[in-house]
């Protein structure tokens, strides 16, 4: 399988990580891609035509996106312990835990791209402001529920590391430590697994 990624972005992390939770790393060629709001990528746009990483080129050449649906499917690939939930309570729980840290990202991505590649005069400030209330309140409910995870790692703490990692690299001026201690903590700790270490952007 070829999975279009990218070291930086958080969202193909999410994918990289679960292939190295779930022993599929040597099944999985990772194709370094650089995409940009603003500029066109003919080889992705064969293959993704939203022109977005992750994506993930099948064995028997289909290609799924977006870092959900490569996490899912990926997950029905392998006989290991299950990073989705089968059924339950904790199905929905840790989905909810992935739409919460996707939602982080969304807008942390946005105020990277309001920031570094929208020309200054064009800026909009209150936009950005919008954006850090939803980070932060994300934040919030991740810093009342960390303290119930213990070693529990499947796609909700994947998405949580990711989004931590991804405002550590772009927005480390903002101290999302600052106010989140049992936040802060568990990310030291989930730092030191080698899926995450391994992926850390750069
Ligand atoms: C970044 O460089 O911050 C980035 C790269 C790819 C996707 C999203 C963000």
């Amino acid at each position: 399988m070829k999975l279009y990624a990218n070291k930086a972005s958080p969202f193909a992390r999410k994918v990289r990580i679960l292939v190295r939770e779930t022993g599929l790393a040597g099944r999985v060629e990772e194709v370094e891609t650089v995409v940009s709001p603003i500029a066109a990528n003919e080889t992705l746009a064969r293959d993704n035509p939203l022109v977005k990483i992750p994506a993930l080129v099948t064995d028997s050449g289909e290609t799924l996106f977006d870092s959900r649906v490569i996490c899912e499917y990926l997950d029905t690939l392998h006989t290991g312990r299950k990073l989705f939930p089968a059924s339950g309570p904790q199905r929905f729980i840790a989905l909810r835990r992935q739409s919460l840290t996707d939602g982080i990202l969304d807008a942390a991505v946005l105020c990277r791209y309001e920031t570094a590649v929208r020309p200054e005069a064009l800026r909009w400030k209150e936009w950005i402001e919008g954006q850090k209330r939803k980070i932060f309140g994300g934040l919030a409910v991740l810093e009342a529920e960390v303290g119930s995870w213990a070693d529990e790692f499947n796609i909700g703490q994947v998405g949580t590391a990711c989004a931590l990692g991804y405002l550590d690299f772009r927005f480390a001026d903002w101290d999302w430590r600052g106010g989140h201690p049992q936040l802060k903590g568990w990310f030291e700790r989930v730092c030191a697994r080698p899926s995450v270490a391994a992926t850390k952007p750069g």
